[in-house]
């Protein structure tokens, strides 16, 4: 039986990860976890297994936070020793993190096949650490599992041979059918926070291109107050840690700013389904808000995820004030009733299939 390493380190990874670890247990396969502890915070991390029911990683590298360079070079060392111990037939890592990045080149040096979930999304943005990741993830991988027909094609466009490329659809959308049911029953973030569906704004913010530059990490929240202001609304902003640094560091509190602590899965699914309007500069969170129903304005010049603008349920705002505050009266206006482009829900048993070789049932 072939021998599957699923490797993840961060808090997108784990959700988007678990419908494929659901996929293997279901199917007996054989296969282990091996989590870098490139997140670690509790409220990052933890909760997130706990929610989704994932097996106790069998590995944890416990890498922590460092520079870029630092951080991938951890990993890249610690992954290999795993993988040497281990010796899996294959690495499945998951999108642009310094771990998928890291995974995948300590399996590539190894000689061990590379299943990349989460291919050929491209920001052309060189400056974002995570295009350089996702980037080279797709071109030491085997097998490249596109979340659309449009990433499919970057690959091709990229000489990628046809047949390394699988369409699956993106696992997240698994994760949320599988658990949005739940987070009625096992959430009570919306009550915690005295918050009433459709009349609150939900904003995340964490990429570092925009909360390290002081001058645009103020320039969004100008934004973001006129937003609030102009709709009477409060704004809901679960904060990264590092983020948190930042904001302290720059002192850029504003009034109008609810800041909460990050938020675990099923709280999260509920305040985004709930939500009149996201705000945020994730890739993942363009990509959920999309398939919930919400709209979204994205704190960006780019993104990799175009789809979501091209169905009509996103909005690219940039980081000026006035601009802002146009994207979110327009997304408001908009009509909810775009189709989700991410698939029907099933990426997770398709990946498995494909790299197992196994049936269809
Ligand atoms: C990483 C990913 C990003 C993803 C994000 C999800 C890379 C290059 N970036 O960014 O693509 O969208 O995860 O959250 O891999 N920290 C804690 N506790 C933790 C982890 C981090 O306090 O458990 C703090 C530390 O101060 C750390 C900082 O957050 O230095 C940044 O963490 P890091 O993992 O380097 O990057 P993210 O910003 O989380």
């Amino acid at each position: 039986m072939l021998k599957i390493a699923v490797i993840l380190g961060t808090r997108p990874e784990i959700t988007k990860m678990a419908p494929i670890i659901r996929e293997l247990e279901i199917r007996e396969a054989d296969f282990f976890v091996l989590h870098t502890g490139q997140h670690y915070s509790y409220n990052l991390d933890g909760v997130f297994f706990e929610q989704l029911r994932l097996p106790q990683a069998k590995h944890n590298l416990e890498v922590g936070s460092s520079s870029h360079g630092e951080q991938t070079a951890r990993i890249l060392t610690a992954v290999e020793k795993v993988l040497q111990e281990e010796s899996p037939d294959i690495v499945l890592v998951h999108g642009d993190t310094n771990s998928a990045l890291a995974g995948a080149l300590a399996a590539a040096k190894l000689n061990i096949k590379i299943g990349h979930v989460e291919a050929g999304l491209r920001s052309y943005d060189k400056s974002m650490p995570e295009e350089i990741n996702r980037v080279l993830a797709d071109h030491c991988s085997d097998y490249l599992f596109a979340p659309t027909e449009g990433a499919r094609e970057i690959l091709l466009g990229e000489s990628i041979p046809e047949e390394k490329i699988s369409v699956t659809g993106n696992t997240i959308v698994d994760s949320i059918n599988q658990n949005l049911s739940m987070t009625g029953e096992q959430s009570n973030t919306l009550d915690s926070l005295h918050l009433k569906p459709g009349e609150y704004l939900l904003v995340t913010l964490h990429r570092q291109e925009n909360v390290d530059n002081q001058a645009r990490f103020a320039s969004i929240l100008d934004g973001l107050d006129k937003v609030a202001a102009d709709l009477q609304l409060p704004l809901i902003y679960p904060v990264h840690p590092h983020s948190r640094k930042r904001l302290n560091e720059f002192k850029l509190g504003r009034k109008n700013l609810n800041l909460i602590e990050p938020v675990d899965f099923l709280g999260f699914l509920q305040l985004q389904s709930n939500a009149r309007l996201i705000l945020t500069d994730s890739g993942g969170i363009q990509e959920e808000a999309c398939i919930l129903g919400v709209p979204c304005v994205t704190l960006r010049d780019n993104t990799e995820r175009p789809e979501t603008v091209e169905v009509g349920a996103n909005v690219l705002a940039g980081t000026s004030p006035d601009k802002i505050l146009e994207c979110a009266r327009t997304m408001l206006g908009r009509e909810k009733n775009w189709p989700n482009p991410f698939g029907d829900g099933k990426a997770g048993e398709r990946i498995v299939r494909t790299i197992t070789g196994g049936s269809d049932d």
